[in-house]
């Protein structure tokens, strides 16, 4: 196979809307590290690929997100904490099985084939490092919620030594998973139980503190509600959200027309890009940045931003 074509700086500032200087000096060097080569797929193989995702999304096998899943997350951190003490706390262990579980990938609004199976964790560092970098600069305190393995606490705790940072999440195994990594990697980190359908008020957020969540908050579906009021409630200084964002899909096309009947079949996130533009019309929120970066997984595209701030 011939991997001929390659995810380079210039193809990030595009997706970023950031000069390439910026993007060269912030993450150039993962950039090059990484050699994200990837190729299109011929028509048989993509006809062959499509086949295969509709199949799977009309099999009937796919778990629909929601309370219930309470259990499932539960038991995936706990067996996530035991690997990464029984790997000597190596932090390589923290790496999701789900990201990266197949090369077939989507990219620029098609599929395509990566490479190296390294390629989509690869490109997640390389993003989170990016929006860490573009909206994270100046906040002392950050809180992720659903932070499950901590793989973004821990980046980002390395990235901003300055910072307190606060992993949440309904389970106990990734609240664990932060104050484990407090103590053995001695990094800033404190981990706190949350659940996004019972927000706990009594949680402390400081004035100036930052909000982000990464492929978490589309466990939800359309009962996000309780989580942005509880944020509207505290009134963070910056929220930023890596998310499948359904608003952006154009069902003309088939890929996304593939991608949104998985969404909707997996009862993903539903409705939070359109009520924060409500929300914006009505003065209470200011949006800043929504952007569909074309990058996903084979059934989805998970790396798409969304930044707002509160009104105050
Ligand atoms: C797909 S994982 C993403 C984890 C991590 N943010 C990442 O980037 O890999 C979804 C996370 O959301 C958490 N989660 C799901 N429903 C939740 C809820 N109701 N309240 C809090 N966390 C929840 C899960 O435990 C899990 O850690």
């Amino acid at each position: 196979m011939v991997y001929d074509r390659v995810l380079g700086v210039r193809q990030f500032a595009e997706k970023f809307g950031a000069p390439e200087s910026e993007v060269a000096e912030i993450v150039g060097t993962d950039i090059d590290a990484a050699g994200l080569k990837y190729r299109l797929l011929e028509k048989a193989e993509r006809d062959a690929l499509i086949v295969s995702v509709l199949t799977r999304i009309d099999s009937g096998d796919l778990t629909v997100v929601g309370a219930a899943r309470h259990r499932l997350w539960s038991d995936v951190w706990q067996e996530c904490l035991e690997n990464f003490i029984r790997n000597d706390h190596d932090v390589e262990a923290l790496n999701p099985r789900f990201v990266g579980a197949s090369r077939m990938l989507r990219l620029n609004g098609d599929y395509a084939e990566a490479e190296s199976t390294r390629f989509e964790v690869d490109l997640y560092g390389i993003v989170r490092k990016w929006l860490f970098h573009r909206w994270l600069g100046g906040y002392s305190n950050i809180f992720e919620f659903g932070s499950g393995s901590a793989f973004n606490l821990v980046a980002l705790a390395r990235q901003r030594p300055d910072a307190s940072i606060h992993g949440l999440d309904w389970a106990q195994g990734a609240v664990d998973l932060a104050n484990v990594l407090r103590e053995k990697l001695n990094l800033n980190l404190h981990g706190r139980s949350f659940d996004f359908f019972k927000p706990d008020y009594s949680l402390d957020i400081p004035v100036r503190s930052a909000v982000m969540t990464f492929c978490a908050l589309e466990q939800t579906g359309e009962r996000f509600t309780q989580f942005l009021d509880f944020l509207l409630a505290k009134q963070p200084a910056r929220c930023i959200h890596m998310e499948p964002i359904v608003e952006f899909y154009d069902p003309a096309t088939l890929p996304d027309t593939m991608a949104l009947r998985y969404h909707l079949r997996r009862g993903y996130l539903n409705g939070l890009l359109t009520r924060l533009r409500e929300l914006e019309e009505k003065g209470r929120v200011t949006i800043l940045d929504a952007r569909r970066l074309g990058l996903g997984s084979l059934y989805h595209e998970g790396f798409s931003v969304v930044v707002w701030e509160p009104v105050p």
